[in-house]
């Protein structure tokens, strides 16, 4: 997509009655860094509960994805998580990681290679939400994974999940698979707490979008003058992230202006729960079957292995 594609879906969501940003505008690189930091907060259980169900499974998991495969990983971060597989699978054939936050994916590629030599390493810098092409490996691998962790599947509306879970199904193709880490529903104060985190760091975060829309968009919003609000809505299964203005104001982009009222929200994120049940019948309207899922101990947290139905 061309930035100015993506500055009329930005000043598009600003417009609605309800206004909002999509999450993926939080991942510049100071984005990234501080939801690397958020994943090391002691209120933010998700990395770290996903991190010992992978430990504790990782034979199981290679095994299920066989020799020479390609891992083709949806939202990849610093790739912390995919270092536990790829120290483990068998003669893997490539890792293709895809993200939208340019400089630091191929600054994690750019470790991971020196990490593990023998890898061919193949970063994509794409909107996963857009059509985008994958590469080729120099070594035809047996059949695709597409990893998708950290529950990022739950940022997602239900119909856009299921729309982005075909994406995958395509990806995986017709001998390939999905693994997935899916966050799940328990106590809301658990929830609510790891939204707001006692060092702020997810008040950062959440202002950091308007950061990013001002240097990269060349908007005109005063940080000052938002503050940050995450809560459960026990109705939608979800935590709600939103800038809340303290003043009424007037934002400026180009010959766009945007009024916004003292005490309005502009809605930045959704980060759905899920029964097992719900994403079972989510993964199947995408032509999915579950074919396994690991937990930890307290439930908090699920992988979930997905082939063809
Ligand atoms: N997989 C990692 C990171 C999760 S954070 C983990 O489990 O810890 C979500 C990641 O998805 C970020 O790195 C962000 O840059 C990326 N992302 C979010 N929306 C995206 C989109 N539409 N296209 C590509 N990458 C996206
Ligand atoms: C990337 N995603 C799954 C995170 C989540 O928990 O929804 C993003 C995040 N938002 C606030 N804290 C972390």
């Amino acid at each position: 997509m061309t930035n100015h594609g993506a500055l009329r879906e930005i000043i598009e969501g600003l417009l609605q009655a309800e206004k909002m940003i999509s999450p993926k505008y939080f991942y510049d690189e100071r984005g990234s860094q501080l939801f690397e930091k958020i994943t090391q907060l002691p209120e933010y259980y998700l990395t770290k509960t996903e991190l010992d169900i992978m430990h504790a499974n990782v034979g199981e998991f290679a095994e299920l994805v066989g020799p020479q495969a390609s891992l083709i990983e949806f939202g990849s971060g610093s790739s912390r998580k995919t270092r536990v597989l790829l120290k483990n699978l068998i003669n893997q054939a490539v890792y293709v990681p895809v993200d939208i936050s340019e400089q630091h994916l191929l600054e994690s590629a750019r470790r991971l290679r020196s990490e593990f030599p023998d890898l061919e390493i193949l970063p994509v810098v794409a909107d996963f939400t857009r059509p985008f092409e994958l590469p080729s490996p120099t070594v035809m691998p047996l059949r695709n994974i597409v990893y998708f962790p950290g529950s990022t599947i739950g940022n997602f509306t239900h119909d856009a999940a299921i729309e982005l879970l075909k994406v995958m199904h395509h990806g995986a193709g017709m001998d390939g698979a999905m693994l997935i880490g899916v966050d799940l529903q328990k106590d809301p104060n658990i929830i609510e707490r790891a939204y707001n985190d006692s060092a702020g760091v997810t008040a950062e975060f959440n202002l950091n979008v308007l950061r990013h829309l001002n240097r990269e968009y060349d908007f005109d919003f005063d940080l000052d003058a938002f503050t940050h609000d995450a809560r459960y809505n026990p109705e939608a299964g979800r935590i709600e992230m939103r800038l809340i203005s303290s003043r009424d104001q007037i934002v400026n982009v180009g010959p766009e202006i945007i009024s916004i009222t003292a005490g309005e929200g502009v809605l930045t994120e959704y980060s759905h729960k899920y029964t097992l049940d719900d994403f079972t019948a989510m993964a199947e309207l995408a032509g999915f079957k579950v074919a396994k899922v690991w937990t930890d101990a307290d439930d908090l947290f699920s992988i979930q292995y997905c082939v063809r139905i």
